[in-house]
């Protein structure tokens, strides 16, 4: 009798646990409660998926972006010399745990190394030779991680920030002239015709500068250039986008026939500035429940837009972890603290986390 009633409590126990792992929020992670929209990304470096950090990254996301290996500067430092090992350890470990891998990025003014624009002698290269350059440096990364990187940001962040202005004038456009975007697509479908190719920028549901993406991207597609999607960076604010500059930029490039991701999404607690500047007196701020409020509907405004876009937004990719280490802690302000993820610095979720899990 008292070993049936010693049974039977340890089967009502056992039964509640699964239960509780079933259907108890905590138990779930960010990723599953997306399970039927789009995977959930997350910016990291080889370090951050050891130990600790790197379970909490297994339990909330099932996509990593390489935050800065994959780049040209970091992974090709010297025209015969790449440095895989930080981005294969990235990929390896995606692949060991059947993680998605969004590649970041094949073409960019920034990060860019300095042989890339000079001959030996110092001089300028041709265009020739730039491009010559650009495609061995696209087949050769684009190549080594064929069908272990579905995505790949292929071109970043061309348009110019002077909205009189349409393309940037960085190297690449001074020495190729417009046709390098095209080319760097071309490049890249070859060196893997099965990953989606997209074109990455910031600022992208600002009317102005939507409307210069959406000429590009227009151009891209008619020439039949292999472009497959947008990534709408996401580096937002508890300011910007409203909710129907999100949704009408969405709607725009899917007018395209093109897919839309979020690529490196943070929501600051500060107003977007573009230009790097000191830390000014008293202007560092602890986060008040003010904030959290705003950021926690802001999320929450975000999601239900991105999950009543679902067929054309087909991933949201968070720029870092949690609180404990963001970009946003250097740019645009040096040791300025921000608070822009779902997880603060010890990695429990915040309100916003709520917010964006409550549907
Ligand atoms: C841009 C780039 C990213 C990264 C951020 C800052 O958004 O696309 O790779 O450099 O700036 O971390």
């Amino acid at each position: 009798m008292k070993n049936t009633a010693l049974i039977l409590l340890l089967l009502i126990v056992g039964l509640c646990s699964f239960r509780s792992l079933q259907h108890g929020k905590p138990e779930k992670g960010l990723k599953d409660y997306y399970k039927s929209y789009f995977p959930i990304g997350v910016a990291v470096s080889a370090r951050s998926l050891q130990g600790e950090e790197g379970q909490f990254i297994l339990k909330h996301f099932n996509s990593l972006t390489p935050e800065n290996s994959m780049k040209m500067g970091p992974i090709h430092p010297e025209q015969n010399r790449y440095n895989w090992k930080e981005s294969d350890a990235i990929v390896d470990f995606a692949q060991k745990n059947g993680l998605k891998v969004r590649g970041h990025n094949l073409c960019w003014h920034e990060q860019t190394p300095n042989w890339m624009f000079k001959n030996a002698d110092g001089s300028e290269v041709s265009k020739d030779t730039l491009l010559n350059r650009l495609r061995d440096h696209i087949y050769t990364v684009v190549k080594r991680y064929k069908g272990k990187i579905y995505a790949w940001d292929v071109v970043n962040e061309a348009i110019d920030d002077n909205p009189d202005n349409f393309l940037r004038e960085s190297p690449w456009l001074k020495i190729i002239g417009e046709d390098f975007i095209a080319k760097a697509f071309q490049y890249a479908h070859e060196a893997d015709p099965d990953a989606q190719l997209f074109y990455n920028d910031y600022n992208t549901e600002r009317p102005e500068k939507r409307e210069r993406i959406f000429k590009l991207l227009q151009k891209l597609v008619k020439q039949g250039v292999p472009v497959h999607g947008v990534g709408l960076q996401g580096h937002w604010s508890l300011f910007e986008p409203s909710k129907k500059e999100l949704e009408e930029t969405i709607q725009r490039y899917a007018s395209l026939g093109l897919k839309v991701q979020i690529t490196e999404l943070d929501v600051s607690v500060y107003p977007w500035e573009k230009e790097r500047r000191k830390l000014r007196p008293g202007e560092q701020q602890a986060y008040s429940k003010d904030m959290e409020t705003k950021q926690s509907a802001k999320y929450n405004e975000i999601f239900s837009v991105l999950r009543a876009a679902k067929p054309t937004i087909t991933g949201v990719t968070f720029w870092n972890v949690s609180d404990k280490y963001s970009w946003l802690d250097f740019y645009p302000v040096q040791g300025r603290k921000n608070y822009p993820l779902l997880f603060d610095a010890n990695y429990k979720p915040k309100a916003a986390y709520w917010g964006v899990v409550d549907f």
